[in-house]
């Protein structure tokens, strides 16, 4: 029995494989470096959605852009509510406001999943909330709505080249937990919210701020080899490592990493980066021989966010905001099975005692 589940095939899916050993990621027939960078967030949406979300191939762009419209409406009036939170419980907070049994139940929860990532950043530093412009596309508008400034074309490119990097990714912890609850029948929205539980804990979305923290406290690359180390003697996890699925480095990393070097201006930030990943994987090698820990998806996160100005603290909700798009499309497609997910467990405590 394998406790974790690895190696456990627990649903039959056409909208991604991931690939460890080649470290290759298809997203709905795609390599990922067909996608990010190249097709919008919204055409990638469709791709997933296609089958599952009707009116979705015709123009995901404009179901997307009403569905932050009709979001903000909704959520708006919470937003006095979000100051003792921080941004992912925030997001939690308004994404479970929002009834299942919504019309466009599937647009509506990744138009409102942006429009609640930008407006709990907002919130949790008891800033206004920015109501969305049906003229922008996704990523554009959800900077806009966080930052309140505007977005060039290419700070737009970078964010939706991050949300399609990360839209979907086999099944993942959060994917296969969104799949749990939609098996019950509990709806597209439930799904969502349960899948962004999930996401947030620092082993799975929560680890691109604390990979900022881990660079601010190394301060510069003489101080990286022993600052590393003493944190792996210590029993710590160097975040943006490892993974369970990849042995070899994560392909998003790179495709991230390429993101954030075409933002003018931001390539010292990039160097130090490259070179205190360089000595990570030193590190990893020499503490943890043979366990094949790579650079993993958080890493360069943290680099692109961070140089399109969003606060460290909302560097997961973002994450939530593209991977619900993959979420919405494995709730549907596992409500389609019209079987519930019920695994077993194996009973080791004690039996009640026979009678003499
Ligand atoms: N730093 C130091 N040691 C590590 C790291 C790390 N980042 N990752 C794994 N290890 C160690 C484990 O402690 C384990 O050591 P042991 O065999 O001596 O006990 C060994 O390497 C093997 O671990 P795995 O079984 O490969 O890792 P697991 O599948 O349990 O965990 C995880 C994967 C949670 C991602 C882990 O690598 C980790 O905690 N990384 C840091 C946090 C992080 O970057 N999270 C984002 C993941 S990407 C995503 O979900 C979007």
């Amino acid at each position: 029995m394998m406790i974790g589940l690895d190696d456990v095939v627990a649903a039959e899916t056409s909208l991604s494989h991931v690939d460890g050993e080649a470290g290759r990621l298809i997203i709905a027939g795609h390599d990922l470096e067909e996608l990010a960078g190249r097709v919008s967030f919204e055409d990638v949406a469709a791709m997933l959605w296609e089958g599952f979300v009707p009116d979705a191939a015709a123009d995901t762009k404009a179901l997307l852009s009403a569905a932050r419209q009709r979001a903000y409406v909704h959520l708006a009036p919470l937003s006095s509510r979000l100051a003792n939170l921080t941004p992912v419980e925030g997001m939690r907070l308004l994404l479970a406001s929002l009834p299942d049994a919504e019309r466009d139940h599937a647009a509506l929860a990744v138009g409102a999943a942006g429009v609640a990532a930008a407006m709990a950043v907002r919130g949790a530093q008891g800033l206004a909330p920015v109501a969305p412009d049906s003229l922008l596309g996704h990523a554009a508008d959800i900077l806009r709505m966080m930052r309140d400034t505007p977005v060039s074309a290419e700070e737009a490119q970078g964010l939706d080249t991050y949300l399609v990097t990360v839209i979907d990714h086999g099944l993942n912890a959060s994917t296969f937990t969104a799949r749990v609850v939609a098996s019950t029948q509990a709806g597209t929205l439930s799904s969502v919210v349960a899948g962004l539980c999930a996401l947030k804990g620092p082993l799975h979305g929560g680890a691109p701020g604390p990979v900022l923290d881990m660079l601010d406290a190394i301060g510069t690359i003489e101080n990286a080899d022993a600052w590393l180390d003493d944190a792996m003697a210590r029993g710590e996890r160097l975040m943006g490592f490892g993974h369970r699925i990849y042995r070899v480095r994560d392909p998003r990393a790179d495709v991230l990493k390429a993101a954030a070097g075409r933002l003018k201006g931001k390539s010292n930030r990039i160097a130090f980066a490259e070179a205190v990943e360089a000595t990570a994987l030193t590190v990893l090698e020499r503490r943890k021989p043979g366990r094949r820990l790579d650079t993993n998806v958080e890493f360069y996160t943290a680099i692109l966010l961070d140089a399109l100005g969003v606060p460290r603290e909302g560097f997961t909700p973002l994450f939530a905001a593209g991977r619900s798009a993959g979420w919405v499309a494995h709730a549907i497609e596992q409500t389609r099975t019209g079987r519930i997910i019920r695994p077993q467990s194996r009973y080791v405590g004690a039996w009640p005692a026979k009678a003499a």
